[in-house]
């Protein structure tokens, strides 16, 4: 089915609080998440990442985000982000396209 960039936006209500996006995004609890995508993890400049953040050595693309979202200690052991997950399909690719929306300028 079709992605659903509101549906993704309230999905992002989850990430707020820890995450920012757009022009004026700065680190905060979490790292800034503008241009996701396409980046390789624990290089957002100025955060300080835990060192099995900062050591994963992955690049988020769609099926690997995925993968991270649904249980990030999973994917990443020892990482520092405290979030359950989330495990719907649906949500995940709705939430992937809203952060999409967000590149790297
Ligand atoms: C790291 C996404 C919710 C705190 C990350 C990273 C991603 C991400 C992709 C890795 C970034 C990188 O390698 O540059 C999200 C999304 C969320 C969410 C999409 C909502 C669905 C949260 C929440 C918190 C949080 C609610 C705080 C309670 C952190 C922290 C890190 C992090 C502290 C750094 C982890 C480390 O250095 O080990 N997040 N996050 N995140 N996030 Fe989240």
């Amino acid at each position: 089915s079709a992605q659903d960039i509101a549906a993704g936006e309230r999905s992002w209500n989850k990430c707020r609080a820890c995450h920012q996006l757009g022009e004026t995004a700065k680190n905060g609890v979490g790292p800034q998440l503008n241009g996701l995508f396409g980046r390789v993890s624990g290089t957002v400049e100025g955060y300080s990442y835990s060192t099995a953040n900062k050591n994963a050595a992955i690049t988020w693309d769609d099926a690997v985000f995925a993968e991270y979202i649904k249980d990030p200690k999973a994917k990443i052991p020892g990482t520092k982000m405290v979030f359950a997950g989330i495990k719907n399909e649906k949500e995940i690719g709705d939430l992937t396209a809203f952060l999409k929306q967000f590149g790297k300028d």
